[in-house]
């Protein structure tokens, strides 16, 4: 795969790591034709992220480079530092600030972002590297019992990393892509809250083993990056996360493509587990996911006003 060259076209392709991740090179994304595109999300569907070194792609060009592949969205909580476009998210960052936990982008909306692309601004000579997953293999090499559990449950998502714990929405646990038909695993630590068909407590261990597992280091591959460079990465398929680890200024600029609804490898085969009656004290834990599912449940705090 070293350097292999895509056959019709200019396209250099280096594979950087065994479960995803690919440089390359040979194309200007300032200036790309329709058909570069579908060469490029070939490219995409079968490395999952892409980089693209030495790139010179200013707001307008990295905007219509995006709008290739779908309509594009800003960040819905968090605005932008110094560039005023509606289709802009951009993030300044020195001495963390940074998403430093595993995830894939915007996924407490019913309509997560398809895919990302971001543009390297500024960054620090040593630090701010990013890792991805291939949440594709992280299902793949779970044991045939717990995929066949996964695949039976749905989990809900907040924006409390953006202090907006009432954005939520709820997706299945395994999604299959659209385009190659393939599972990948859908709960990432940053935006995913509870696994709706199980307790709080059992939810919170599942959770913790599977946002355990997506990291393990033979899923992942991790990029040192450069100003100029670009990198796009599909979020159905992909988790990643920032190291927070410099000082220095380190500024990226991104766009999103958005619209697409998970589709659950199978549909959930349970109902929603809130205790609904005999709530005590631990039906705290379940208010967020009864919130979201509009249901009325007594409270410790109303049985307590009540006496
Ligand atoms: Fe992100």
């Amino acid at each position: 795969m070293e350097g292999s060259v895509t056959p019709g076209s200019a396209l250099k392709v280096s594979r950087l790591a065994g479960a995803l991740g690919a440089e390359v090179r040979g194309i200007a994304l300032a200036d790309v034709t329709a058909k570069d595109c579908d060469a490029i999300e070939t490219l995409l569907h079968e490395h999952l992220v892409l980089f693209f070194p030495y790139q010179q792609l200013d707001v307008e060009g990295h905007v219509a480079f995006g709008r290739h592949f779908g309509p594009l969205d800003a960040h819905p909580n968090l605005n932008n530092p110094f560039t005023q476009h509606p289709e802009i998210f951009e993030l300044a960052a020195s001495h963390g600030g940074v998403a430093d936990e595993w995830h894939s982008d915007i996924t407490f909306q019913q309509n997560p972002a398809l895919i990302s692309i971001l543009n390297m601004i500024k960054c620090p000579p040593v630090g701010g590297d990013t890792l991805w997953a291939s949440a594709y293999a992280a299902y793949e090499a779970l044991s045939p019992p717990l995929q066949e559990l996964c695949e039976g449950l749905t989990a809900l998502h907040d924006a409390a990393p953006h202090g907006k714990p009432e954005l939520t929405a709820i997706h299945p646990v395994v999604r299959t892509h659209p385009s190659t038909k393939r599972k990948a695993l859908f709960v990432n630590e940053h935006f995913t809250r509870r696994i709706v068909e199980l307790s709080h407590s059992e939810s919170g261990v599942l959770l913790d083993y599977l946002f355990s597992w997506i990291s393990t280091p033979r899923f992942t591959v991790r990029y040192k990056w450069q100003a100029g460079t670009v990198a796009m990465w599909d979020n159905r398929c992909t988790q990643h996360f920032v190291l927070s680890d410099f000082t220095e200024q380190r500024i990226i600029q991104r766009v999103t493509v958005m619209g697409d609804t998970p589709v659950a490898a199978q549909p959930a085969r349970w109902q929603p587990f809130t205790r609904l009656e005999n709530a005590g004290a631990t039906s705290r834990y379940d208010q967020q996911l009864n919130e979201h599912l509009g249901r009325t449940v007594t409270t410790l705090e109303d049985n307590s006003r009540g006496n």
